[in-house]
């Protein structure tokens, strides 16, 4: 086996998927995810049914992660693990895991932020596949996700700053939320993409938030949905049924509009053309054709990571580790994990 190869395992368990990953240097030999189904039935994700399935499923992840890269434990050089920001509960389990691990192997351990990890996810390198397609530095980063609505400016992977930021939900949450008032299932982000494809995005008009500088706001979209479709009911019991589609296409031009707005005002206050996406919400077909579209009109070059790498996964966790393990920084065993998100 090759010395130089820096092999990293990755954990992530911020929220509601346990997952590891083993990297070598920015190749991807792994990348195994166990999702929790159980919190569907209660329409969002229940923290204390996060953290009971984290426990139960970090091992069995672990051994098939290490299992499919093809080294063994011995091989690892540094275990970088979630710290936050996500759920507390569900974050102690990981931590606590790889504090473990790494203390049975004498390893070093890397904490990494998790809003960064979805930005480095850019970096990740499938297996066969070159690194030609991640982005020139710097790039800006729209990171678009269930717990968070960011756009960066990324200057180096140690050096990202936070330009704009949501005041209240993010984008995934609007997405989930106003799903929910449609009747349909947690996580309805998805939902809405597909009923969207049929549907026809003028059929109503909702208010694209106004905020001032670079910053998003989505709650006073979910509430205008809200009583939108309250006086549409009274009048017609069978309304949501009967428009679910054109509803759908409607509120995801919206959110949309309301993310290309900024986007686009940050790139022309920065003069960045290299635009990336990062985040669950980077799935939605409505988004990247947008993205793709006014890119074109604007001579942006633009950056979508393989899905698998989008959503919540350990394979940004390895590479954001493996970052900071050439730069020699790690952490020691007394660090604890944290909630909110407190900068890069
Ligand atoms: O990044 P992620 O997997 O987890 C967080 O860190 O939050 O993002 C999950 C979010 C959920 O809100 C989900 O509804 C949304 O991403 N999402 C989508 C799509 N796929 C996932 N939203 C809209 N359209 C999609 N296709
Ligand atoms: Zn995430």
């Amino acid at each position: 086996m090759d010395k130089k190869t820096v092999f990293i395992l990755g954990i992530e368990s911020s929220c509601d998927e346990t997952s590891a990953a083993v990297t070598g240097n920015l190749q991807v030999k792994a990348n195994v995810t166990a999702s929790q189904q159980i919190h569907e039935a209660y329409g969002g994700v229940v923290p204390e049914l996060a953290s009971r399935a984290h426990q139960k499923n970090i091992i069995p992840v672990v051994d098939t992660a290490i299992e499919q890269s093809g080294i063994t434990l011995n091989d690892l050089s540094a275990i970088a693990f979630t710290s936050g920001p996500g759920l507390i509960g569900s974050l102690m389990v990981g931590t606590a895991f790889a504090k473990a691990l790494a203390l049975a192997l004498n390893l070093p351990i890397i904490e990494v932020n998790h809003m960064k990890a979805h930005v480095l996810a850019h970096f990740a390198e499938k297996p066969g596949q070159d690194n030609s397609h991640s982005p020139m530095l710097p790039f800006l980063c729209l990171t678009v996700s269930g717990g968070h609505t960011q756009l960066i400016k990324v200057e180096s992977p140690e050096n990202m700053i936070l330009i704009g930021n949501t005041t209240d939900d993010a984008a995934g949450e609007a997405f989930d939320k106003i799903a929910k008032l449609l009747g349909l299932p947690y996580p309805g982000g998805p939902l809405i993409d597909q009923y969207a494809t049929s549907g026809n995005p003028n059929a109503f008009h909702f208010p694209v938030p106004r905020m001032p500088g670079l910053d998003f706001s989505f709650s006073g979209l979910k509430t205008a949905v809200l009583y939108f479709l309250q006086r549409e009911q009274s009048a017609n019991p069978l309304f949501i049924e009967e428009n679910r589609a054109d509803l759908c296409a409607s509120v995801q031009y919206t959110i949309i509009t309301a993310l290309l707005t900024k986007l686009k005002e940050a790139a022309r206050q920065t003069g960045i053309r290299r635009i990336a996406l990062a985040g669950g919400v980077s799935a939605n077909k409505g988004l990247r054709k947008t993205l793709l579209e006014e890119g074109k009109h604007l001579d942006w070059e633009i950056f979508v990571p393989p899905f698998e790498y989008c959503t919540d996964n350990a394979a940004m966790i390895s590479i954001a580790g493996y970052f900071k393990y050439l730069n020699g920084e790690f952490s020691d065993q007394s660090t604890a994990p944290y909630a909110r998100f407190r900068g890069f």
